[in-house]
This record gives structure tokens, sequence and C-alpha cells, in this order.
């Protein structure tokens, strides 16, 4: 079995108009990674920042992110249609004017000039893009747009969560550490820290942690082990 890009785009409509597997993806509340970078951004020192989002979702990060005073403006993409639009709703019924949403895909040129933005986030966007060459030419693209010094947060599900392990016995994609849902047939990529090490390959690490928590899937507890990693691109 293998997925194309389109079927995967539709799964995700699919998975943001009706939301079924990760419930979490509709919640309001912003990733609990996301308070972690606030607190990592603070220290610092950064002001009067432009920050980009790849895989935004519903905008739940970046609307959270945008009410923060150091934040002046946010850039936030996904590729479903269904989830863009719902998080224009949402930053309207908020009155949220810092961020722009867009619906651009990760995986074809992004539409801003490089060495631009202060900070960029890839909160679980990685983990679902079907294709290592796709999900390759996404980071290089956030590579590109940060500024030199810029950071990047990678949150990313590991290969030591108990339902990702349960899923690729039973349900394995041709790619290593990776599966398709067998309920959606959505693809997804756990990854190990060389991983991700390998796919942020142009940056530096400057912090990594392993956070353990209880994720929901199908709105069932399982304990995971989520890579939160912090990225530097590197001062020419
Ligand atoms: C696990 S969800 C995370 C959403 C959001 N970051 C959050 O934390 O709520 C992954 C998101 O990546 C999006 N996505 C997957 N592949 C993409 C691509 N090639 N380009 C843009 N967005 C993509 C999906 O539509 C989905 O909204």
């Amino acid at each position: 079995m293998s997925i194309s890009h389109e079927e995967q785009r539709d799964k995700w409509n699919e998975e943001h108009r009706h939301p079924f597997a990760l419930l979490q993806m509709d919640d309001h509340n912003p990733s609990s990674s996301v308070g972690l970078y606030v607190d990592f951004l603070k220290g610092k020192g950064i002001s009067q920042a432009i920050g980009v989002e790849m895989g935004c979702g519903k905008g739940r990060n970046s609307i959270a992110l945008s009410k923060e005073n150091f934040v002046s403006h946010i850039e936030a993409f996904d590729f479903s249609y269904v989830a863009i639009s719902t998080a224009k709703e949402r930053a309207k019924e908020e009155d949220v004017r810092k961020v722009h949403f867009a619906v651009m895909d990760a995986t074809r040129h992004w539409m801003f000039p490089s060495d631009h933005f202060h900070f960029g986030l890839d909160c679980a966007a990685s983990t679902d893009i079907e294709s290592p060459e796709g999900r390759q030419y996404a980071i290089e693209e956030m590579f590109r747009v940060l500024k030199p010094g810029a950071y990047a947060l990678c949150w990313a599900m590991s290969e030591r969560d108990e339902y990702h392990i349960l899923m690729r016995a039973q349900f394995p994609a041709e790619e290593q550490n990776a599966f398709y849902q067998p309920r959606t047939g959505k693809f997804e990529k756990v990854f190990t820290e060389e991983e991700l090490d390998s796919l942020y390959a142009k940056f530096n690490v400057v912090e990594k942690r392993r956070i353990s928590k209880v994720t929901r899937f199908f709105d069932t507890p399982y304990a995971t082990d989520m890579h939160w990693r912090i990225y530097q691109k590197p001062i020419k």
C-alpha cells in the first residue's frame, strides 16, 4: 500500500471536517509544546518577532502565540482548506489580527522571502508528510525562510509512543518507523532522534527534550514520549 499526496490531503480535509482520530487538533488550546517554546523564545530576549507555522491546522498554536507581546506577526499555513477556513473564523471570533492564515503546501515552494522570520514551528506537521522527499523539501524551505540565528520548534511523535508501536507492528508503511492509520488510511511517521537530526541537518540543535505525556488517539489514552527540539539556523 502507498498513498498519494492528494489522497493524504483529502484524508486530512476529512479529519478536519469531522474530527475523529485526533480530537486535540480541533481544540482551541495550544499544543503543550508551545508554552515551552514561548518560555524559550522569551529567554532569548526576542522582541517584535515574526514567525511562520507550517501545517498549522485550525490555528490553535499561532493564535495563542499571537497573544504574546514579543510577537508582531505570524504567517500560518496548512494544505487543508477546511482547516484554514476554520482557523480564519476562529481568528475573527477572537479578534486576532496578528496572524495571516493561508492554504499552502509545505512540500511546494513557500511564498515567503529568504532570511525573513525570527522563529518557526513544525508542530506535528512533518509527521504527516507522506514522503521523505516532501518532508525534506519542507524543512529546507523552513531553513530558507528563517533568518540566520532564528529558531525552529520541532514537536514530533516518537518511536517510543505506545500507540505508534502498536500501529507500526500491525500496519507498517514502506518507510521505516511509519504506518498507515487503519481507520483513516492516513500515513504517519514517527521519528528517532537521529532521524530528526538528519531531517534538520542544516540546523544546529540547541535544545533536545523528550516529553512524556498521555495523548488520546480515537479518544483512548496512550503513553507518548514526544520529541521537543529546538533547531537554530546557523549565523553565517
Ligand atoms: C497533526 S496535525 C497538527 C496541526 C497543528 N500543528 C496543531 O498542532 O494543531 C498535522 C497538520 O499538518 C497538515 N499537513 C500535512 N501535510 C501537509 C503539507 N504537505 N503541507 C501543509 N500542511 C500539511 C495537516 O493538514 C494537519 O493540519
